[in-house]
């Protein structure tokens, strides 16, 4: 059999239209403008309205994509959905979006791995391209974290939006699509982004409600030391496995936490800032949004070409981190 290749055919993205912006915050919350932009980068975040929930973000996305690619929904082998703020913990928001697009039977599993499940879920799919096991692949990541933080605590909801992004994966005899890919996980660090209760841990109570230990907490300075430590090492990682440089590599898509972060990592690798995808100004941390977010709408707006080679880089809850080397379509 000619080897097969994994080409990505179809992307589209989805943003609640309600803007919060840092000003907004501020008549709420003991924070300012200046402090959050210092920090973070972050200028405004899009809120879901209540009558969204995951499902229909993720649904609204993917509609888009496989507009784009040009395939109907029932010609569908296999739907990836990652996010960490599903509809419910069961049924799983994959068979949920399944359902919801008409289609009929279709495998579908959720990847819970943080801010990286959505780079996790594309090098999942491209394993099934590749062994000519799948044709058609839906790849989603999905996120509604306004839902699960606390907005009354300013250290963490200030931090996150909600949005969704989607892509289709199909098989090509031609040369493209994942050329490296790296992917990890530290458990032993896991406490750093935690939900720490409402699970099997600790279940749901009038004590967990009271202390409000079932909104996603964090330990920021931790989680950008880890971030600013796996960034470069997983990246030249990747770029190694693909037999690659930086310098044959177009656009870096790096996941969107802090803009100081990715400033960390662009001195750290001494890339300018320029071949960094930087959306986090307009949108926040949309956990494992972010990437196919950044990558639907600069290829939208033709900064990125489908032909370009782009290296993603993701970290986050877990502690995970991934990295992939892809070149969408053929040149
Ligand atoms: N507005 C104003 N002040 C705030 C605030 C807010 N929204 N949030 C926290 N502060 C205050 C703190 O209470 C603290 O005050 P204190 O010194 O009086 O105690 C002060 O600002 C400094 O807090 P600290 O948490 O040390 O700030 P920081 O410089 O570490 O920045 C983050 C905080 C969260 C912006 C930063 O740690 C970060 O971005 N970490 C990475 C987070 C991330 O990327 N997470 C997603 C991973 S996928």
């Amino acid at each position: 059999m000619a080897k097969l290749y994994g080409k990505i055919t179809g992307w589209g993205a989805y943003a609640p239209p309600r803007i919060v912006t840092n000003h907004d915050l501020e008549a709420t919350l003991d924070t300012s403008h200046d402090w959050i932009v210092q920090r973070t980068g972050i200028h405004a975040r899009h809120v879901a309205d209540a009558n969204e929930t995951t499902s229909t973000m993720a649904v609204k996305a993917s509609w888009s994509a496989l507009a784009k690619a040009g395939i109907p929904s029932t010609e569908l082998d296999l739907i990836l959905v990652a996010t960490s703020s599903p509809d419910y913990f069961t049924p799983p928001v994959s068979s949920m979006v399944q359902s919801m697009l008409g289609a009929h039977d279709v495998p579908a599993m959720t990847i819970v791995t943080g801010c990286t499940g959505f780079v996790y879920a594309l090098v999942t799919a491209y394993q099934f391209i590749e062994t000519g096991v799948y044709r058609n692949i839906l790849v989603v990541g999905v996120e509604l974290l306004s839902r699960f933080v606390n907005w009354e605590e300013r250290s963490v909801s200030v931090l996150f939006g909600d949005a969704a992004g989607a892509v289709v994966v199909q098989p090509t005899a031609e040369p493209c699509g994942l050329e490296g890919f790296v992917l990890g996980s530290d458990g032993s660090n896991g406490q750093h982004i935690i939900m720490p209760a409402g699970g099997s841990a600790r279940p749901f109570s009038e004590d967990v409600l009271q202390e409000g230990s079932h909104y996603l907490q964090m330990n920021g300075r931790e989680v950008f030391k880890f971030a600013t430590r796996v960034i470069g090492p997983s990246c030249d990682e990747a770029l190694r496995l693909a037999g690659k440089s930086m310098a044959d590599v177009d656009w870096i898509i790096p996941h969107q936490a802090n803009l100081r972060i990715i400033q960390a990592a662009a001195r750290d690798m001494d890339i300018p800032l320029d071949r960094w995808i930087v959306n986090i100004d307009q949108y926040a941390n949309t956990s494992a949004a972010s990437i196919p977010l950044a990558l639907a709408e600069s290829l939208e707006s033709g900064r990125v070409k489908p032909t370009d080679t782009l290296l993603l880089v993701s970290f986050g809850a877990g502690m995970t981190w991934a990295s992939a080397v892809l070149q969408m379509q053929p040149s």
